[in-house]
């Protein structure tokens, strides 16, 4: 075992320095709610999926037990308001310091990091600091690959840019494995449901959907990722470690021709599926250069090859089903939620 974290962390509720609180079944292992002296760190808690993590820990009456991350300064003061009892913190993954606050004290931590990332600067300042910390029990950490993706079968055209989403997530993994530390992966082998509200522009303004090559793809929604997350860390459960989990609805394995035509039956207009790149270049091209730099458009474009290429390894999931206690929500109950957007 690697550096002073451990991996005795008991299931049981009454692991060293817990104070009074109760234990229930839950679905991903028996839940420890109620306040604890347990710390748990959340990176990206004022996003679409830490957020919903964090509500649901607070929910479940571990307000006080959180301490919650921004890598924006500016955004600090609207967690806080929406998180009274909690620890509100800022720190940047690349910034080794800023992970040894972070890390400090603390028995679990969900780590989520955005696109085009530098990776293995960043875990490396994870591993870093998270080894420093005796007292740490589990890191749950989203990827985003194909289920059953290497390095050695990413194309090399993909390959040569050196990091982006097509690899960034295989070199987190690389160096989180060899750390050696106490590690559950959650794998968003999905399209996240709320991508529509960034879609939803030309699906407004032109009846389009605008999604490079024709394909299969799984989906989940951002809110029950994030649920899942909290059940597993609340559960205790060491058997969650080592484990990757491969999350989706378990329902929706879809071409996007079949998702502009579910589009169309909830808005009750024709949608039509417009796979040419061209399109895509011509109208996200600018904005993924704007988002991540130049180059962006290109590597998106091969990306979405990549993707296109090994669509077969997407296959319906029933896991987050399990870890939930009941169907997730499907890509047709999350559009009619949320047909604002695409009106
Ligand atoms: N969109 C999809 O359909 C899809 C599908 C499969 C997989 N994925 C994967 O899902 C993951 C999350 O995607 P997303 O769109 O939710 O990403 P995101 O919002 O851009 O970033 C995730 C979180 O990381 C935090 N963050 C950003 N930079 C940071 C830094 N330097 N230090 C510490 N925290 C930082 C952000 O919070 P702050 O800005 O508040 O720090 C944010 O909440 C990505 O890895 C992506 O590859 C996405």
């Amino acid at each position: 075992m690697a550096g002073g974290a451990d991996r005795s962390g008991s299931t049981s509720p009454h692991a060293a320095g817990s104070r009074q609180h109760a234990d229930h079944a839950g679905p991903a292992g028996s839940e420890v709610f109620g306040e604890t002296d347990e710390k748990i760190l959340v990176f990206g808690a004022g996003g679409h999926i830490g957020e919903p993590l964090a509500k649901f820990m607070k929910y479940k009456g571990r307000g006080r037990s959180l301490r919650l991350a921004t890598s924006v300064p500016e955004r600090m003061t609207a967690m806080q308001e929406a998180f009274p009892d909690s620890e509100i913190i800022c720190a940047d993954y690349l910034k080794l310091e800023d992970m040894r606050r972070a890390f400090s004290g603390i028995a679990r931590a969900f780590v989520i990091t955005p696109d085009f990332l530098d990776e293995k600067r960043a875990m490396a300042n994870v591993v870093a600091a998270a080894r420093e910390n005796p007292s740490l029990r589990q890191i749950v950490r989203i990827l985003g690959d194909p289920p059953g993706m290497t390095l050695a079968k990413v194309p090399e055209r993909v390959l040569a840019f050196g990091r982006g989403t097509a690899i960034q997530h295989l070199q987190a993994r690389q160096v989180l494995e060899d750390s050696g530390l106490p590690i559950t992966y959650l794998n968003i082998a999905a399209y996240l449901m709320d991508d529509f509200v960034r879609w939803g522009e030309f699906i407004r303004s032109s009846r389009t959907l605008i999604m490079p090559f024709e394909r299969h793809m799984t989906w989940i929604d951002s809110a029950e990722l994030g649920e899942a997350a909290a059940r597993i860390i609340l559960s205790r459960d060491d058997r969650h470690l080592d484990q990757v989990y491969h999350l989706n609805n378990g329902s929706d394995y879809l071409n996007f021709a079949e998702v502009a035509d579910m589009v169309s039956d909830v808005i009750q207009d024709r949608v039509r599926h417009e796979g040419r790149t061209e399109f895509w270049l011509d109208l996200f091209g600018p904005r993924f250069i704007k988002r991540y730099g130049p180059g962006a458009d290109e590597y998106f474009r091969e990306y979405f090859a990549f993707e296109q290429k090994f669509h077969f390894a997407f296959h319906r999931s029933d896991i987050l089903e399990r870890l939930l206690g009941r169907k997730p929500k499907t890509l047709r109950a999350w559009l009619e939620q949320n047909r604002h957007h695409l009106l």
